[in-house]
């Protein structure tokens, strides 16, 4: 069996140990002989890494483990780049978030003005990755979950079209999980059909395999409970925050009660609730920062300091398996049925062919094969076109560095009242990433 060579882009990540974890644990599906990390910060993945070479000597000595800054180092002699960066890193997502609870609107990671700047941010360095992956190893394939995804995914469409990205997200595969734990079947016991954006999107039919349909018995649960359940609290440590999340969409299926909403739609639905929710001193970024972070930072500067691994340090992200299922599913061509993150082209039949949608695949050594979701409802489709014509003007807006567009996008955005208020925001926003932006005209 060929045993790949791996590296992990956002190497400093605090997600890496939870993926290095789970990679360790999927070596009789998926060899590993050569493990790499690569950062732009030294010190953050210094940390991370030593840590992390501790945990791999006792787990798996036989992987060759190195970490670098160097993108040549990183990228020569690669098969796959997994890449899960933060661009501007979480001080920066803080401005994101607080900048539009400033002016009263949504401030969260992805949606509204702050994914807006974060996808302003990430683009070029997506690209640039992009870029190293090609030069040094041209058959690698890059597996891209850094955020915001709509827009990057977007961005590598307009820009490296022919690049062997497959732009995927968690979020669709721990929602699955969820619902797996509602109908007592293990998620690949479980089909489902599913359209729309990066967190923006509908699941109309989850199937068993023996063709069982489920989706009446989860939109009951939905509509009671969203999607919380008491096993996926004892069992994931779910922060307060996304508690609420879950639960809030039973409201968001009150709104299109024949299929099950993403959670993410709350920020569009519902954007008053979200505001008057919010703190505006205190965000998602500061609860990570408290919370995560200084638990997977702690944890590595502990190993470090015992120069010993005990084995339970850190937790093994089985969240992220999709990730070596979907690297199997390239090295091995398994055709396996995922969501990704791919050009329209016909497979929501009445949208955007040139939009980039999330929809099943099946993925095999070419790369995803989209399937045809059919046409879509009214109500559905007004809220995509909006979306997606956020995402295609901003993607415009960092190639021409038009402030127009930038504007418009902002405008257009459903979390956003008025130009006006979109104005203010935006201008807050250049001040902010001024190190970060192309300069607008
Ligand atoms: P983080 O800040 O802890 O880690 C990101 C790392 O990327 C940092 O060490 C940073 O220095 C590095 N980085 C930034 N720009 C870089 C560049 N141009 N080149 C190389 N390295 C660079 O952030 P995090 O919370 O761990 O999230 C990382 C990314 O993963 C985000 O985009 C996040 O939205 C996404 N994400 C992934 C998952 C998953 O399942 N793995 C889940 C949720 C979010
Ligand atoms: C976040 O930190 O909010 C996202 O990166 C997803 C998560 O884990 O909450």
């Amino acid at each position: 069996m060929k045993e790949f060579s791996v590296v992990i882009a956002g190497g400093g990540s605090t997600y890496t140990p939870g993926i290095v974890m789970m990679l360790m644990d999927s070596l009789d599906r998926f060899p590993i002989r050569s493990l790499k990390l690569y950062d732009n910060d030294p010190e953050r993945q210094k940390i991370i890494a030593e840590a992390v070479g501790i945990a791999l000597k006792k787990k798996a000595p036989q992987v060759a483990f190195s970490y670098t800054t160097d993108p040549a180092v990183a990228f020569t002699d690669v098969d796959f780049c997994m890449a899960h960066i933060r661009s501007g890193g979480y001080p920066m997502r803080e401005k994101d978030e607080k900048i539009p609870l400033q002016h009263g609107v949504v401030g969260q990671e992805t949606c509204g003005p702050g994914g807006i700047a974060y996808g302003l941010r990430s683009i070029p360095d997506i690209m640039q990755l992009i870029d190293y992956m090609e030069q040094y190893s041209p058959n690698c394939w890059m597996l891209n979950y850094s955020n915001p995804a709509s827009i990057v995914a977007e961005a590598c469409r307009v820009l490296r079209p022919h690049a062997r990205i497959i732009n995927i997200c968690d979020m669709p595969v721990g929602t699955l999980r969820r619902m797996s734990y509602i109908v007592g079947k293990t998620p690949k016991e479980l089909d489902v059909r599913y359209y729309g954006l990066n967190h923006f999107g509908w699941w109309t039919s989850v199937k068993g395999k023996d063709g069982t349909d489920y989706t009446p018995q989860l939109i009951d649960y939905v509509s009671k409970n969203g999607y919380l359940t008491q096993k996926a609290i004892e069992t994931q440590h779910m922060d307060e925050s996304w508690q609420a999340t879950h639960k809030k969409a039973a409201d968001l299926l009150a709104v299109t009660p024949d299929c099950l909403p993403n959670t993410y739609l709350k920020y569009y639905l519902y954007p008053d609730y979200v505001v008057e929710h919010s703190d505006p001193n205190y965000t998602r970024a500061n609860e990570v920062i408290n919370g995560r972070e200084k638990k997977v930072f702690g944890a590595a500067r502990s190993i470090i300091a015992a120069g010993e691994f005990k084995g339970d340090e850190f937790e093994i992200d089985n969240h992220a398996s999709f990730i070596v299922d979907l690297a199997r599913a390239i090295a091995y061509n398994t055709h396996e049925r995922m969501l990704c993150i791919v050009e329209n082209k016909g497979a929501i039949e009445n949208f955007d062919p040139h939009a980039m949608v999330e929809v099943p695949c099946l993925v095999g050594n070419d790369g995803p094969e989209p399937m045809c979701q059919g046409e879509i409802p009214t109500f559905q489709l007004g809220m995509m076109q909006q979306q997606v014509a956020v995402e295609k003007l901003v993607v415009q807006a960092y190639c021409e560095h038009s402030y127009q567009k930038l504007w418009q996008a902002l405008t257009l955005s459903k979390t956003v009242p008025s130009a006006k208020v979109a104005k203010e925001i935006l201008d807050d926003l250049i001040e902010a990433n001024k190190d970060y932006w192309p300069e607008l005209h």
